[in-house]
């Protein structure tokens, strides 16, 4: 199983305040059957250049790498990052080195209550780079909650879709979201999101769990590959996805 995003890294974000925090949380992923960590930290143009945060990413990797080896632990880890959506994307050179290990797929992040109207161009821009770009938990955007068609008009551009386990498994509105999206073909793999065992604990097993009994093991399994292809890769082979129609405020 693969975690595609984790705020595991030890001191880099709001995520794992320290080291110990972070052994926590990939003895829980380990549990659950996780081989795969995708450190996907917070990226953000306005806060930090690049070198910048490259820099404290792999500071702060290397003395996770340490603690891991010396645990003996059987998992791998991909470096990214999460990625706040900015138009510096499409201005910048170099933002290839904000994608996942050595693939073109990056994480994304979208603001979470309005949707810029020029991100079908700035994703457009990040496509003609080389660069596939991963919509990270799309389930979250109250526009995408809204009006799925927006999702829908992304993904037929190109892009993927990510969902958080701890709204499979936490949230009611958000899991109904979801299957609507997964049957649709609108969702392609998912990941924890996890910050600490209090706030959005790694839950991968049980999400796991409650989609295999909605959509068959084989979808989930087609998760976990897409995830795989993605992260090193940059591209995963998907089905079609078909639009959501809506009639007085109900999707099917
Ligand atoms: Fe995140």
């Amino acid at each position: 199983m693969i975690d595609m995003h984790s705020h595991i890294l030890p001191g880099i974000d709001d995520g794992a305040k320290n080291l110990e925090v972070s052994l926590q949380l990939i003895e829980k992923n380990l549990r659950d059957g996780v081989r795969t960590i995708c450190l996907t930290p917070h990226f953000n143009f306005e806060k930090q250049t690049i070198e910048q945060f490259l820099e404290e990413r792999q500071k702060s990797y290397e003395l996770l790498k340490t603690a891991v080896e010396e645990k003996g632990w059987n998992i791998q880890f991909i470096l990214g990052a999460e990625v706040a959506f900015s138009t510096e994307l499409a201005d910048q050179s170099g933002v290839e080195r904000l994608c996942y290990g050595n693939s073109k797929c990056m994480l994304v992040e979208l603001p979470v209550t309005y949707l810029p109207k020029w991100t079908s161009e700035v994703l457009d821009e990040l496509q003609v780079q080389g660069i596939t770009p991963l919509l990270a938990h799309v389930e979250r955007y109250s526009y995408f909650q809204s009006e799925p068609q927006k999702l829908y008009d992304l993904l037929e551009d190109g892009c993927y879709a990510q969902v958080n386990a701890t709204s499979i498994v936490k949230h009611k509105n958000a899991q109904k979201l979801i299957f609507l999206l997964m049957k649709h073909g609108m969702v392609h793999c998912m990941g924890s999101d996890t910050h600490s065992l209090e706030k959005r604990p790694p839950m991968l097993k049980q999400a796991q769990e409650i989609v295999a009994r909605k959509m068959g093991n084989e979808y989930v399994e087609s998760l976990h590959k897409n995830g795989e292809s993605l992260a090193t890769k940059g591209k995963a082979k998907v089905g079609p996805i078909r639009p959501i129609r809506s009639v007085f405020g109900y999707f099917f």
